[in-house]
C-alpha cells in the first residue's frame, strides 16, 4: 500500500470490522467481557477449570496489595497439565512441535506422545543430579526440543527454572544464576545460526567460575564441538537422559509454588528476576491463548516466532499452547537462515494458520521487498499476531495485506515479562482493528490512562497506562526484592499497577500503548511519544526503520533526535543526505505537527538493537546527548553504536 493510499484508508476508515468468518466461529463471543466485568475474579475462576487440579482450589483470589495469591489452596503439576494428561485422553499421536532447524532440511516432529516420554526421562535424570523441589534450574540454551523438555521436567519436579536467553554473555548469565540461586544449569555445547555453529559451553563455564554454589549442568550435544569438560559436575544429556525410565509419578504442588523467573531490565543496570507462579499463570496463558489467537488445536499449526528466553516464548511457544494441545512450529534460525524467503517457506510447507511476531522482526521482511511473500502460498494463514513495541501503521498494513492477504484479522497484543499474559488485545471476531492500536483490556483485567495525579484521562488525551486490579498471572514480585517491586510498580499511583508505559485513548475510547515513559519527550511544554514521531518518520516512503530519542536541551528542556535507516543504502542517500533530512523533518511537521519537527535526524546504515530486537533508545540518547555510552553487552552489533557516534559528528542538523 502506498503512502497515500494508506492515508486516504486511515482518513476514510480507521478501523477494520471484525471479519463475519471469525465471528460465526470465534472462541469468544462478545458477551465475554460483560461476562467477566461483572465479577472478574469469579470469572477468572472459571477459566482456571481449563487446567487439571489435583486438589481443586476454594480459595480465588487473596489480596494484600501489592502481594496476590490466586487459587492458593488449589494443587497441581505444570507438565502433567501441558503433556500428560493430553496423552491420557487419546491425544498422544497429535503433533506438539514440528521443529525446524536453522539448517535447511533439519526437521523433527515431536508428539505429545514423544513429549510425555522425554519429560519423564528428563524428570528422571535431574532427581538423579539431586534436583528437588523448590530448587532454581538455569536453562542456557538454543531453540531445540530439549529447552522445552527441560523447563517441563523442572517445573515438573516443583523446582523453578531461569531461562537466560543463549544471546547472553557469560557475566549476564552468572548474575542470574547468583542472584536466584541456581544450583543446576541445562545447556547445549553449541547452537547453530545461519549454518554456523556457535559454540554456547564456554560461557557457562566461565559464568560457573563465579557460582560455587552450581552443582551439576547437563549438557545436550547439539553442534558436537569439542568442549572442556568438567569431571564430576558436567553431565551429557545423552549419557543420563536416554538411559532413564520413561515412566516418572509426578508429584503435586501448591498453585503458588514458584515455576517461573525471568530477568528483565528495569531502570537500573541491575536485571529484576520477575518470578511466575503456577496456578493463576497458567489459566492465563491458557485462556488468553484460546481467545486471543482463537486457536482450534485440532486444525491449527501456530508459530510463535520468538525465543523461549523471553516471556513470549515462555508463554506462547510452551505454556498456553501445550496446556490446549495445540500443535506448533519451533523455528531454531533466524528470519534469513538460508535466505530471506525462509518464513515465508516454512509457512507454505507446513500450512501454517497462525503467525506471531515482533514488529520490528515485521519490518525487517518488509524490507526485504514484497515479492519475497508473495512467491509463495501463504493462503493457510488465518490470523496475524503482533507483540514488543508499538507497531507502526505501516507495518501493520504490510502484515496484513501482504502476509495476511487481507483476510487475517491482526491481534496487537500489549503485555510485558511481569504480567505473564497478553492483557491488551483485540480479540478477533468480536472487536474491530486499527493499524498501530491494541484496542482493550481483555476480558477480566481492568486497565486505566491516567494522569499525573492518577486521574483517568477522556477519549482524545494520553497518560499513563495502570492496570487497576490483579491478575492471575500476574509477577508475584521480584525474586529476592520485595521492596523494589512496591517501589517499581505500586508507589507512583498507589493500589495501581504502573506498566511504564504511555497510553492514549482515541476519541473512540481504544487504547494506543506510545512506548516506555522514559521515552515519552517534552518538547517545550508539549508530551511528544517518541513511537508517534517513529510512526510517522517509517510512515516516509523512504524509510525503513526509525528510533526517536529525546535529548535534553537548554531551550526546549528536550529536542527530538532521530536515528533513521533508508530503504536505499546510505551510501545512495549521501547523494544528497541534507536534502533528504529536510524532506523528512518536513514529512514529521506534515503528519504530527511542527512542534515535532526532530531537531536532529542522522542517517544511519543500522540501528542498535538488543538480542530481543528491541531498539536501544536509551543508548540512542546516550549518544545523542554525548554520554558516555555504558555496558552495551546486549547488543546484537556493538559496532553500530560506535558507527553511531562517529555519525554524531557528521551529522546535519537544522536548528530552526
Ligand atoms: C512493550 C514483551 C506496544 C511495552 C511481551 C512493554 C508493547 C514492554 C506491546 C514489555 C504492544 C509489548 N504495543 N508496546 N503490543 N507489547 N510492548 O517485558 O513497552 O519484553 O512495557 O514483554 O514491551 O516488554 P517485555
Amino acid at each position: 500500500m502506498t503512502e497515500a493510499k494508506l492515508e486516504a484508508w486511515l482518513d476514510e476508515t480507521r478501523s477494520f470490522a471484525p471479519s463475519p468468518q471469525f465471528s460465526k466461529q470465534a472462541n469468544a463471543q462478545p458477551s465475554i467481557y460483560e461476562e467477566a466485568s461483572a465479577d472478574p475474579v469469579t470469572w477468572w475462576r472459571r477459566e482456571a477449570e481449563r487446567l487439571t487440579w489435583h486438589d481443586e482450589p476454594t480459595n480465588t483470589l487473596e489480596w494484600d496489595m501489592p502481594f496476590a495469591k490466586w487459587f492458593s489452596d488449589g494443587t497441581l503439576n505444570a507438565s502433567v497439565n501441558c503433556v500428560d494428561r493430553h496423552v491420557a485422553a487419546g491425544r498422544g499421536d497429535r503433533v506438539a512441535y514440528h521443529w525446524v532447524g536453522d539448517a535447511e532440511g533439519e526437521s523433527r516432529t515431536i508428539t505429545y506422545a514423544d513429549l510425555q516420554s522425554m519429560v519423564n526421562k528428563t524428570a528422571n535424570a535431574l532427581i538423579e543430579m539431586g534436583v528437588k523441589n523448590g530448587d532454581r534450574v538455569a536453562v542456557y540454551m538454543p531453540m531445540i526440543p530439549e529447552a522445552v523438555v527441560a523447563m517441563l521436567a523442572i517445573v515438573r519436579l516443583g523446582a523453578a527454572h531461569s531461562v537466560v536467553f543463549a544471546g547472553f554473555s557469560a557475566d549476564a548469565l552468572s548474575s542470574r544464576i547468583l542472584d536466584s540461586d541456581c544450583q543446576f544449569v541445562v545447556t547445549a555445547d553449541g547452537a547453530f545460526r545461519r549454518g554456523a555453529a556457535s559454540p554456547l559451553k564456554p560461557a557457562v563455564d566461565e559464568a560457573l567460575e563465579s557460582c560455587p554454589n552450581v552443582k551439576s549442568v547437563l549438557v545436550v550435544r547439539r553442534t558436537a564441538d569439542d568442549v572442556n569438560w568438567v569431571e564430576g559436575r558436567d553431565v551429557w544429556w545423552h549419557e543420563i537422559v536416554e538411559r532413564q525410565s520413561d515412566v516418572h509419578t509426578p508429584d503435586y504442588f501448591p498453585s503458588e509454588q514458584t515455576m517461573i523467573i525471568m530477568y528483565t531490565s528495569g531502570t537500573t543496570a541491575k536485571p529484576k528476576g520477575i518470578y511466575h507462579t503456577t496456578g493463576g499463570y497458567l489459566t492465563q496463558v491458557a485462556s488468553t491463548y484460546m481467545n486471543v489467537f482463537d486457536v482450534k488445536p485440532d486444525t491449527d499449526v501456530c508459530w510463535t516466532a520468538a525465543d523461549i528466553g523471553w516471556i513470549t516464548g515462555h508463554s506462547y511457544i510452551v505454556y498456553g499452547p501445550l496446556i490446549n494441545c495445540a500443535t506448533q512450529i519451533m523455528y531454531e534460525g533466524v528470519p534469513d537462515s538460508g535466505g530471506k524467503d525462509r518464513w515465508w517457506r516454512i509457512i507454505e510447507q507446513y500450512k501454517v494458520t497462525i503467525l506471531y511476531t515482533a514488529p520490528t522482526t515485521i519490518r525487517t521482511l518488509m524490507k526485504w521487498g514484497d515479492d519475497l511473500p508473495k512467491g509463495h502460498d501463504l493462503s493457510s494463514l488465518r490470523l496475524l499476531g503482533t507483540v514488543g513495541e508499538p507497531i507502526n501503521p505501516e507495518a501493520w498494513m504490510w502484515y496484513r495485506e501482504h502476509i495476511g492477504g487481507n483476510r487475517c484479522p491482526i491481534v496487537d497484543t500489549w503485555w510485558q515479562t511481569e504480567t505473564g499474559a497478553i492483557l491488551i488485545s483485540p480479540l478477533p471476531g468480536i472487536t474491530a482493528t486499527k493499524p498501530g492500536a491494541a484496542m482493550r483490556a481483555l476480558p477480566g483485567i481492568g486497565v486505566d490512562v491516567v494522569d499525573n495525579d492518577g486521574n483517568s484521562v477522556g477519549n482524545g488525551e494520553g497518560g499513563y497506562l495502570v492496570i487497576t486490579h490483579p491478575w492471575p498471572a500476574m509477577t508475584r514480585g521480584i525474586y529476592g526484592d520485595p521492596e523494589r517491586f512496591k517501589e517499581t510498580y505500586w508507589t507512583r499511583f498507589p493500589g495501581k499497577y504502573f506498566a511504564g508505559d504511555g497510553a492514549k485513548r482515541d476519541d473512540d475510547g481504544d487504547l494506543w500503548l506510545l512506548g516506555r515513559i522514559d521515552d515519552v519527550m517534552n518538547i517545550s511544554g508539549h508530551r511528544l511519544s517518541t513511537t508517534e514521531v517513529e510512526h510517522a518518520l517509517v510512515g516516509h516512503p523512504a524509510v525503513a526503520e526509525a528510533a526517536v530519542v529525546g535529548a535534553s536541551d537548554d531551550t526546549t528542556g528536550q529536542a527530538i533526535v532521530a536515528f533513521v535507516t533508508l530503504k536505499m543504502s546510505t551510501d545512495d542517500a549521501s547523494k544528497d543526505q541534507v536534502a533528504v533530512i529536510e524532506e523528512l523533518r518536513l514529512h514529521v511537521a506534515r503528519v504530527i505537527s511542527p512542534i515535532a519537527k526532530p531537531r536532529q535526524i542522522i542517517l544511519t546504515p543500522e540501528l542498535p538493537k538488543t538480542r530481543s530486537g528491541k531498539i536501544m533508545r536509551r543508548l540512542l540518547r546516550d549518544v545523542a546527548e554525548n554520554r558516555s555510552l555504558g555496558d552495551v553487552t546486549t547488543l546484537t552489533d556493538p559496532t553500530v553504536v560506535n558507527m553511531i557516534s562517529e555519525l554524531m559528528g557528521t551529522e546535519a542538523s537544522s536548528d530552526d
